[in-house]
């Protein structure tokens, strides 16, 4: 074995062909291009190689615990590597318009659209198909080879990370323990916290009457908001605008909000992972889309988009854990938080240092 051989690199090195330089008009930036290109491919695979250890863990009916940690360790592999490839659009954005218009039309009709690595990394995380922009009126998956078309649709008749997580969040433990129901106590806090807001706003005589009314009516909207996740019409589906199930969301805000207990510290950080990967794919979507609008202003894609206008919706609509950031609305205080009952506490810290009894 030498290095070399391992990294099969005559292959590896062999493989940046230069559409420019096959058709004898060399354009310089094309190999800077394709090789930006395959190291996206390649840390793509890597991403999506990380997706298999949250696969396996998290099944359909069932997580064991000790597997929590590898998830997380997994998850924030993935926000790493997001990381690089946002900062990688530096490297290309050193080649300037002028450079890239050197062999731009031999492109036509390829484009970063028909990555079917990147697809399966969205689907994988969850973005559903009805939440698509949809391109030109036709699916995404109409530009890929039929190979990757079959994949794609496969993986989309599976659940993906976002449905899995939903379904073990509905089984978490301690939101309702014995006599303890963490709904019923959150609720409690939360209308108490109204209730000082609205004494507050009457107690004020710096107010005038428009002010008075204006400020109490967005109590009242705040508490509405509120409402969407305590009183669902229906418990089994998502209130409007939310993707989660009301038990889901719950689960996730008991997460957030009980942090500190030793039981919550990983799920705590798997669904903060989550968010670092939503987060961080949204980024790079808006550094590309800025890049693209440098790149070629106006003009249309070589994959036959509007090109940064698409890139741009695309950008603010597909994400996947929206959920989980929309969750921050709820966040009380920690002077506010319900105390958690002796057993309840007890329950979810380590027995060797139990102090609660
Ligand atoms: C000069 C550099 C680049 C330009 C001008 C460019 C342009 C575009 C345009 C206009 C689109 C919209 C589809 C279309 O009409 O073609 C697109 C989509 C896309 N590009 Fe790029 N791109 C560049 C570099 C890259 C790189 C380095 C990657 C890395 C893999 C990439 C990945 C993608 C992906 C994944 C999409 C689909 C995004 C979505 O549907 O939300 N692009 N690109």
């Amino acid at each position: 074995m030498n290095y070399a051989d391992y990294l099969k690199l005559d292959q590896l090195l062999s493989i940046q062909q230069p559409e420019s330089d096959r058709l004898g008009r060399p354009a310089r930036d094309e190999l800077l291009f394709i090789i930006v290109h395959q190291a996206y491919e390649l840390w793509f695979k890597q991403i999506l190689n990380e997706l298999d250890v949250a696969d396996q863990a998290f099944t359909e009916d069932h997580v064991d615990d000790a597997d929590i940690g590898k998830v997380v360790h997994a998850l924030d592999r993935i926000a790493v590597v997001l990381r690089v490839l946002v900062n990688q659009i530096d490297i290309l954005e050193t080649m300037t318009p002028l450079d890239f218009l050197e062999f731009r039309d031999l492109l036509i009709p390829a484009s970063g659209f028909q990555s079917a690595q990147f697809r399966q990394i969205e689907v994988r995380l969850g973005l559903m198909p009805e939440a698509r922009i949809s391109f030109n009126g036709q699916s995404y998956k109409s530009k890929l080879r039929a190979i990757d078309q079959r994949l794609l649709s496969k993986l989309e008749s599976q659940s993906s990370l976002a449905d899995r997580v939903e379904t073990w969040l509905l089984r978490t433990p301690f939101v309702v323990w014995k006599d303890w129901d963490f709904e019923d106590a959150y609720s409690r806090a939360v209308a108490t916290m109204f209730a000082n807001e609205r004494h507050m706003i009457s107690e004020n005589p710096e107010l005038d009457q428009e002010q008075h009314d204006r400020q109490l009516r967005n109590v009242e909207q705040s508490e509405d908001a509120f409402r969407s996740i305590l009183q669902p019409v229906d418990g089994t589906v998502a209130a409007p605008g939310w993707r989660f199930r009301p038990q889901a969301l719950l689960a996730a805000l008991f997460i957030n909000l009980y942090r500190d207990e030793p039981a919550l510290q990983l799920p705590y950080r798997l669904l903060t992972a989550l968010m670092d990967i939503d987060e961080l794919l949204s980024t790079w979507r808006h550094r590309h889309a800025l890049m693209v609008q440098r790149m070629i202003g106006r003009k249309i894609g070589t994959g036959g988009s509007s090109g940064h206008d698409y890139l741009k919706n695309s950008a603010e609509k597909h994400r996947m854990f929206g959920d989980l950031f929309a969750l921050a609305t709820f966040l009380i205080p920690r002077s506010a938080l319900p105390p958690l009952p002796p057993h309840v506490q007890r329950a979810m810290r380590y027995q060797y240092t139990d102090t609660a009894s």
